[in-house]
């Protein structure tokens, strides 16, 4: 067995070599002249771990690329971050289910897919192989409770993102909770926990995915005027659109932590654990 990744998941990749004890593959990556990809795979195996994360277009044409040359049926995918997972439904007529072309194209060519914390599981039906997802709520959660937080509260923006917070916090031991929105006015919502209260305790905000950071920062908001000690911020995919996380960074939040199923700077956990168990015990 060996691993390969696009350029996008080269150190998450490594990772899940060293964790399987395997090699990786080289690959050489370039461009046409007129901007088209071109890849090169060094020595193949007759069984690889693909890895690749769809980022954005280029990655996704990058990954579809790899697969084409891995050419074996005994490839596995693994899709750390889906871009266009969130278009599941058609919210109006004569919108693609985009969530459902890229998981078409990414079937072609392999044995199954594995994803992590895909932003809906339902999106897995769009495969035309067996596919599973798996989760790091656990992993960040471990991550967490190194922090040495006070009075600590792990918090999801909103209902739909509960049972993922409630994995974080098992691993941790901590309370949990969910904002609920409360309409006070035409223009004004107010967030505030469900149950708990946030005053003097240290918040964590834990979501899927944090984009413009916009959910994140409303609610950090919100809570310190509940009177949070501090609020922190983490998510499984950091795709920080438009300079999110400076933004977030410079606002109160203390700190906003993400894993390298986008390799961040900010990544400090890691998804690689998951997939080798994966690999291992399929
Ligand atoms: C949405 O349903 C997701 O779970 C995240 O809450 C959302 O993608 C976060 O987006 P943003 O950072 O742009 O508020």
């Amino acid at each position: 067995m060996k691993v390969i990744s696009t350029e996008h998941s080269q150190v998450l990749a490594t990772r899940v070599a060293r964790a399987l004890g395997v090699g990786l593959v080289e690959v050489k990556f370039s461009r046409f002249p007129d901007g088209e990809h071109y890849l090169q795979a060094g020595e193949l195996d007759d069984e690889t771990i693909i890895i690749g994360s769809v980022t954005d277009n280029e990655a996704l044409v990058q990954l579809l690329l790899l697969i084409d040359a891995c050419d074996s049926s005994r490839c596995r995918l693994v899709i750390p971050y889906m871009a266009y997972a969130r278009q599941d439904k058609r919210f109006k007529q004569g919108e693609p289910l985009s969530a459902r072309a890229v998981a078409r194209a990414l079937s072609s060519g392999v044995a199954d897919v594995t994803t992590i914390n895909i932003h809906d599981p339902s999106v897995l039906q769009y495969f035309s192989v067996p596919s599973r997802n798996i989760s790091v709520a656990s992993d960040i959660g471990a991550y967490l409770r190194t922090l040495d937080l006070d009075n600590p509260l792990i918090l999801a923006p909103d209902d739909g993102a509960l049972s993922f917070a409630q994995g974080i916090a098992a691993a941790c031991g901590w309370e949990c909770d969910y904002l609920e929105k409360t309409r006070i006015s035409g223009t004004e919502v107010l967030m505030s926990p469900k149950e708990l209260l946030a005053a003097s305790r240290s918040v964590v905000i834990v979501d899927d995915i944090i984009s413009t950071g916009g959910t994140i920062a409303t609610a950090s908001r919100m809570l310190y005027h509940q009177d949070a000690r501090e609020v922190y911020a983490a998510c499984v995919h950091g795709v920080f659109t438009s300079g999110a996380y400076a933004r977030l960074m410079a606002s109160s939040i203390r700190d906003v932590i993400c894993c390298d199923t986008i390799e961040r700077a900010c990544s400090r956990v890691s998804a690689a654990g998951q997939i080798a168990d994966v690999i291992r015990h399929p």
